[in-house]
């Protein structure tokens, strides 16, 4: 079969509630920040699948774990009994969280570790009425937190299925596109401002804020450095939990274990997910005991939890990230990249904004830099024609390119990455991608 059946065959198969299209790669094969596909085309992966595989595909160590532990206990109830390496994951989540007096809970996606942290916060303070989150935020398509992501297509699916919980909604620090791009003091209080207005109108009506350390689907939007320390005074002081969403920031994503830390907060629960397994499912949520004990036995659980398998995985994880020092890797390419890539600003006029912590860079494209009028068309283009060149690169935000590449890419594949990034920038802006780009590049 060649690719174009295969495509057409999912068309038939799969409802599209459950995937949108970015371009037409079948994989068969990954390495590391390498994907091959049916054809035996190599491309460079800056995507890591939407941030999952930060130790690279097919991770030797994580490969391992699971070939020893898939040939000794494919699976035992972590519900009902107990598994060695269910208890000494969440011990080591424990470690590297910065949660006080923590309590783990096991889950397997990101969208049922944010439902958990939501559903226990609202038991949490059962008295109470509202959560608050931001505009553009995603935290996963579960009712509970379809309820509570500002995206629109979780706005478009409320409008159809309702909601779960009342909602306030206020806009995430964006400082480019705040009344102070350039003042970062400024900016965060202009935003911190719009949550205290909230508070000082629902007063303790506040269930809890739930919060992105840096937003990803909503364009990879970096807030500015005092937000999150004087928004966490602000809701200390009205008792109002912190819920943490790192389901796409943890993990050393951005340099740090949870994006959170660059900030020096301590929230109340941090939901884990996605880059967990090093491609296995698997999430958690750690959170402080008094929260993580509010429901009855079993109010959140899954028959697959804690399973062996994905548990060795997710340590295997965590051992390549400390043994491979990725943390400091992370940031260090990091810096080199939005280096290169302000360097790319300087020259090309579709660059409205770069922005990033680690290896999580959104690219920001604009038709016109003073007005900031989103450039959407012309990011799918880029994204296409970055697809024809050998780079498999995603957008966010309408027009946004993410740049989230495992954390373990070789050197030399980061600058052939940037090169064709800058080749296909240049292409869509000379003219020279047509419009069959947008037939198949859907984006959201
Ligand atoms: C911040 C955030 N929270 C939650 C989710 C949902 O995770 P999952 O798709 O694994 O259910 C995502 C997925 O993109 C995410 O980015």
């Amino acid at each position: 079969m060649n690719p174009k059946e295969i495509i057409n065959k999912y068309r038939k198969v799969f409802s599209k509630v459950n995937r949108i299209n970015y371009v037409p790669i079948v994989a068969v094969e990954g390495k590391n920040s390498i994907i091959k596909d049916l054809n035996g085309k190599s491309y460079i992966d800056f995507s890591s699948s939407a941030a999952v595989m930060n130790v690279g595909y097919s991770n030797e160590r994580v490969v391992k774990a699971i070939k020893e532990e898939a040939e000794k206990l494919t699976h035992f109830s972590f519900i009902y009994g107990f598994n060695l390496d269910a208890l000494k994951l969440a011990e080591k989540l424990i470690e590297i969280s910065p949660i006080e007096k923590p309590k783990v809970a096991y889950g397997l996606s990101g969208c049922d570790a944010m439902e958990g942290a939501v559903i226990l916060a609202r038991s949490y303070n059962a008295d109470r009425k509202y959560f608050i989150s931001y505009f553009d935020s995603f935290h996963g398509v579960c009712a509970g937190t379809t309820s509570v992501s500002g995206v629109n297509l979780s706005l478009k699916v409320r409008e159809r299925i309702g909601k779960w919980a009342e909602t306030i909604f206020v806009p995430y620090p964006n400082c480019y596109r705040s009344p102070y791009p350039n003042n970062s003091s400024k900016c965060s209080s202009y935003y911190l401002e719009k949550v205290k207005e909230v508070i000082e109108e629902k007063g303790d009506e506040i269930i809890a804020l739930i919060s992105e350390p840096i937003q990803g689907d909503g364009g990879i939007i970096v807030p500015p450095d005092e937000y999150f320390g004087d928004l966490k005074k602000l809701l200390d002081k009205h008792e109002i939990p912190l819920i943490d969403d790192e389901i796409q920031t943890g993990l050393g994503r951005t340099g740090k274990w949870f994006a959170i830390e660059h900030y020096g907060v301590k929230p109340d629960i941090i939901a884990i997910g996605k880059a967990l397994g090093g491609g296995l499912p698997i999430s958690a949520i750690v959170g402080r005991e008094e929260i993580m004990e509010s429901l009855p036995p079993l109010s959140y659980s899954f028959s697959l939890e804690g399973n062996p398998i994905t548990c060795k995985a997710a340590l295997a994880t965590i051992e390549e990230i400390e043994e491979k020092n990725l943390l400091k890797r992370a940031e260090s390419l990091g810096e080199t990249i939005l280096y290169r890539l302000r360097k790319m600003m300087e020259e090309h006029e579709l660059i409205g904004d770069v922005r990033g912590k680690g290896l999580m860079i959104g690219v920001e494209l604009v038709k016109d830099k003073d007005t900031k009028e989103k450039a959407v068309e012309e990011t799918k283009k880029v994204v296409w024609r970055a697809y024809e060149l050998g780079l498999i690169i995603f957008s966010i935000g309408g027009n946004v390119l993410r740049i989230q590449p495992p954390l373990t890419i070789e050197d030399e594949l980061v600058e052939r990455g940037l090169e064709i990034l800058d080749r296909a920038i240049g292409d869509v802006e000379k003219g020279k991608v047509g419009p069959e780009a947008l037939k198949f590049v859907e984006g959201w």
